[in-house]
């Protein structure tokens, strides 16, 4: 059986994933009114990814015994900036659910072992996660205020394919 700070934490770890799935969502919606159509298309993928996250912790929580708790989902902005911008947001909440994870296994790692394995499956999913952010803003600089260029980018991740990216990890953050 779980105790109360153990099921605190993973029912925060949910609410996280909750909403990391409804800014990506949001992001998405925007990029497409921006007729950035392949942004749009991986965000919403990013969104999606984010819920089978969400939906892995309230297994797990379900599984030990713990009573999932789902929280009010804050509203999300509307407005997101240029593509750099929108996913230079992308990198700096990914980099925030790193540290929510890092620090839940700081704590897990004294009290509860199996939520700490958990977690790290989670922690190691965050490298790929803060990568692959990180190398599209870096392209985007690159593309810089270039219409052709940024049309190339759109395109480019236009092409993500729904469902776990091969060789991926099975969790994520
Ligand atoms: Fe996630
Ligand atoms: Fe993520």
């Amino acid at each position: 059986m779980l105790n109360d700070q153990i099921q605190k934490l993973v029912n925060n770890l949910i609410q996280i994933e909750h909403v990391s799935t409804t800014l990506y969502l949001a992001m998405s919606a925007y990029m497409a009114n921006q007729n950035y159509t392949g942004m749009a298309k991986w965000l919403r993928i990013q969104s999606e990814e984010e819920r089978t996250h969400m939906l892995k912790l309230i297994d797990y929580l379900t599984d030990r015994g713990g009573v999932v708790e789902l929280q009010e989902l804050p509203a999300q902005p509307k407005e997101y900036g240029s593509p750099l911008e929108t996913f230079q947001k992308v990198l700096e909440h990914e980099q925030f659910v790193t540290n929510s994870y890092r620090q839940a296994y700081n704590y897990a790692a004294q009290t509860d072992q199996q939520t700490a394995v958990i977690i790290q499956e989670f922690l190691r999913e965050q490298i790929d996660e803060e990568a692959q952010s990180q190398k599209v803003v870096d392209r985007l600089k690159i593309a810089g205020d270039n219409p052709s260029a940024l049309l190339v980018m759109d395109q480019e991740l236009g092409q993500r394919a729904a469902g776990p990216a091969a060789g991926a990890a099975p969790a994520g953050g």
